[in-house]
């Protein structure tokens, strides 16, 4: 008998706030969860999406392995924000070769960056609604100098990057495996973290639209020192629940009132896009992910804004659990920033 070595990845998920790992293996039975956990990322040693202490991040990425005991050295990773394009264009139909070149030529009218200091990748999604011989194709774009960043980060960690993924894609990735979830109707995954918030529409498997923007919880930090002169470590601790006597609750309740509203303002303007550009097409579900939706008043403000249904994603559903390994309570609270590291632990060796 011939022992095939598995050619999954453990997923890494490397936030601003929080690191996550999983580790799930695919089985007849179905996808099987091995492994989750989430360690604090270092106060400001990961700002914009770049890796500004690296050697902090560095080990809590290898105490987060050895907590959870992961032996397997290929991870897949992910990255977002600013230093991440992501555009559909319409490009003429060719043989992959040619498309690949015309691709590449193509690309630069569409980034803001020096062709030349990104890595260009891109998906076919298919045949142009408007003419027979055009296509839609996903056009990506990454810094190479943030590759190079994040790849010097993993070695670092004594682990290989195996697979460079895009944040968006790998939340795309898992909620598709949802079971209960409806993909033909047309969703809104939205995704509000510490620094940024992507938002993507998509419907039967494909992405219709994608927007980022700076919109996390980084915010409510921000407003409270500037209004209270509290520490970084304070103002984390009010948005974690606890009270500070130095920092009144009537300050908190107006800053958390006066973010939730930008948040469901920026949210409602993506869909009011979103509807202006496809008249035969409206958003039918909202399904959140990111720590910052714990935000006190958010999902009660945003239901109100919208009055479309609006859940919280359960990205281990589609999982096969082991429930004294890991009980409900525990995957309920951890749900919101789990779905990215789930979706990069489904990614194989041979992936891109
Ligand atoms: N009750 C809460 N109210 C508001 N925010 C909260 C609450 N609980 C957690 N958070 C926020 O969620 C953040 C963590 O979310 P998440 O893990 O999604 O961020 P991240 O992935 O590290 O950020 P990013 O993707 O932007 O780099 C924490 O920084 C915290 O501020
Ligand atoms: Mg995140």
């Amino acid at each position: 008998m011939v022992f095939k070595k598995s050619n999954q990845l453990v997923g890494l998920d490397i936030g601003s706030s929080f690191i996550k790992v999983a580790e799930v293996k695919t089985t007849p039975k179905g996808p099987i969860l091995k492994k989750f956990g989430l360690e604090k990322t270092p106060t400001g040693a990961i700002v914009e999406g770049r890796i500004v202490d690296m050697e902090s991040v560095a080990q809590v990425i290898r105490t987060l392995l050895r907590k959870n005991k992961i032996k397997e050295k290929h991870v897949a990773i992910s990255t977002g924000g600013h230093s991440v394009v992501i555009k559909t264009i319409t490009t003429a139909k060719a043989p992959e070769k040619e498309l690949h070149a015309s691709i590449h030529s193509e690309a630069e009218q569409y980034i803001p960056y020096d062709i030349d200091d990104v890595n260009i990748d891109y998906h076919v999604l298919g045949d142009s609604e408007f003419s027979a011989d055009q296509l839609n194709v996903l056009l990506v774009a990454v810094k190479k100098d943030l590759v190079a960043e994040y790849i010097d980060l993993i070695n670092m960690a004594g682990i290989h990057p195996s697979v460079i993924d895009v944040d968006t894609f790998a939340l795309q990735n898992i909620y598709e495996t949802i079971p209960t979830e409806d993909t033909s109707k047309v969703t809104l995954l939205i995704d509000i973290g510490y620094s940024k918030t992507s938002l993507n529409i998509l419907q039967d498997n494909t992405s219709l639209m994608m927007r980022d923007n700076l919109s996390g919880s980084k915010q409510i930090v921000e407003d409270l020192q500037a209004q209270t002169e509290c520490s970084i470590e304070d103002a984390e601790l009010v948005i974690s629940g606890h009270a500070i006597e130095s920092i009144p609750a009537d300050t908190i309740n107006t800053i958390y009132t006066n973010i939730s509203s930008n948040w469901c303002s920026e949210i409602h303007e993506v869909i009011r896009t979103f509807q202006a550009n496809t008249s035969d097409k409206a958003v039918e579900k909202v399904i959140l992910s990111g720590g910052s939706i714990f935000m006190p008043g958010f999902i009660d403000n945003l239901n109100a804004e919208l009055g479309i249904s609006i859940s919280i994603i359960n990205p281990f559903e589609g999982l096969i659990v082991d429930s004294k390994k890991y009980d409900d309570s525990y995957l309920t609270s951890v749900s919101p920033q789990a779905p990215i590291a789930l979706g990069l632990a489904l990614r194989h060796l041979d992936d891109k």
